[in-house]
């Protein structure tokens, strides 16, 4: 018996303990009912926000979308799958055609799809913007059967790319290095181009698994051409067509603005791309092959008897001579359907620099 009052005590006790624990229960219960409101509003909160953020999202992709297709004129706001590595259009050696009979508006029926000289693929999202640059003067029909060749060649690999010829007004010695820096310059006021092709106008590639997109290092696509047996001219040569990143380009200060003439312009591209611990990377020479389409030296592009003198001070000159102080007259720009037409006056030779 002795243990009922122990057991009255400790009924109590529980019974206080009870107590209190209900009401904490209770308490809890209560304060639950708010906070479960608040956390439902949360919830909801974060998925309002995160509807925004998509649409934001959304809003901006499409305006991106817009502002960086807009000067080519799509309108498709959805975005299209990545270009395959390698496009399915590629047909390896083609058969090259230089009609005599052909003309411009021959090449324009061609190729419907260009306009002011770009091309874009429809069916996917290119892996790079290419611009070709041509530096041109009274070739005119080199230049329409490589811009026949070139818009087909081009389209296969699937990329973007505009063309633009680089034309040297005035009869003053030819500068075709100095026309390349114009044309980079010019080229990309009207788009950011990743990458730049360097290109003669009496080249024609004849193999389409010739890639015209840039690499990590500069490229230099002419192994070979028929007139010297497909094999490559010189160990170093880095003339006739080549490849660079637009940082790559700026990396080297572009080309030298002083070679007046024939010759040594591109071995001067070489030394710079040297200097600046790059390495000049080609494509296999099966691939890598040109028709060189017959000509005669170009009267006002005579060889530049000065081109050695020249080369030996390029590693002291070349932070100086080069995009940062390419001076020019920009004539006239006209958009055609197969190209842009950057007429341009680039001066004349200086006594004085030298
Ligand atoms: C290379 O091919 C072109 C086009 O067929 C031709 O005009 C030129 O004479 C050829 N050159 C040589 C050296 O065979
Ligand atoms: C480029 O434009 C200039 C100036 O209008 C013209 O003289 C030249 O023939 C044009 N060149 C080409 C290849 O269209």
């Amino acid at each position: 018996m002795g243990c009922l009052p122990g057991f009255c005590s400790l009924s109590r006790r529980v019974k206080f303990l009870l107590f209190i624990g209900i009401c904490v229960i209770f308490l809890t219960w209560i304060s639950s009912l708010g906070s479960l409101g608040e956390i439902r509003d949360a919830t909801q909160l974060v998925k309002e926000l995160s509807l925004t953020r998509k649409v934001q999202h959304m809003g901006l992709f499409r305006a991106n979308n817009v502002q960086s297709v807009e000067p080519l004129a799509v309108t498709t706001a959805v975005p299209l799958q990545s270009c395959p590595l390698q496009s399915p259009y590629l047909r390896g050696p083609i058969a090259l055609s230089f009609r005599p009979s052909l003309t411009l508006h021959d090449v324009e029926t061609e190729n419907p799809e260009v306009s002011n000289g770009i091309y874009q693929p429809k069916e996917c999202c290119p892996l790079q913007s290419v611009a070709i640059l041509i530096p041109h003067r009274n070739r005119e029909k080199h230049l329409l059967y490589l811009l026949q060749n070139l818009h087909p060649f081009l389209q296969r690999q699937q990329l973007h790319y505009g063309i633009y010829v680089i034309h040297q007004a005035g009869h003053v010695t030819f500068n075709r290095a100095k026309l390349l820096n114009v044309g980079y310059l010019e080229a990309l006021k009207d788009f950011a181009w990743d990458c730049f092709i360097f290109h003669d106008v009496d080249l024609v590639p004849e193999n389409d698994y010739n890639l015209y997109q840039c690499d990590r290092q500069p490229k230099h696509l002419v192994v070979g051409r028929n007139a010297t047996g497909y094999r490559l001219r010189y160990k170093g040569y880095f003339g006739g067509v080549t490849a660079m990143t637009r940082e790559q380009f700026l990396k080297v200060n572009g080309f030298s603005n002083t070679y007046w003439g024939w010759g040594a312009e591109d071995d001067d591209l070489r030394i710079r791309v040297e200097l600046q611990r790059m390495k000049i990377v080609r494509p296999p020479p099966e691939v890598a092959r040109y028709t060189m389409i017959f000509h005669t030296r170009d009267k006002g592009n005579e060889v530049n008897k000065d081109r050695m003198r020249l080369l030996n001070r390029t590693p002291r000159v070349w932070k100086t001579d080069g995009l940062n102080s390419c001076s020019y007259k920009k004539l006239y720009v006209e958009k055609q359907q197969l190209y842009v037409n950057v007429t341009v006056d680039i001066g004349r030779p200086s006594l004085w620099h030298n």
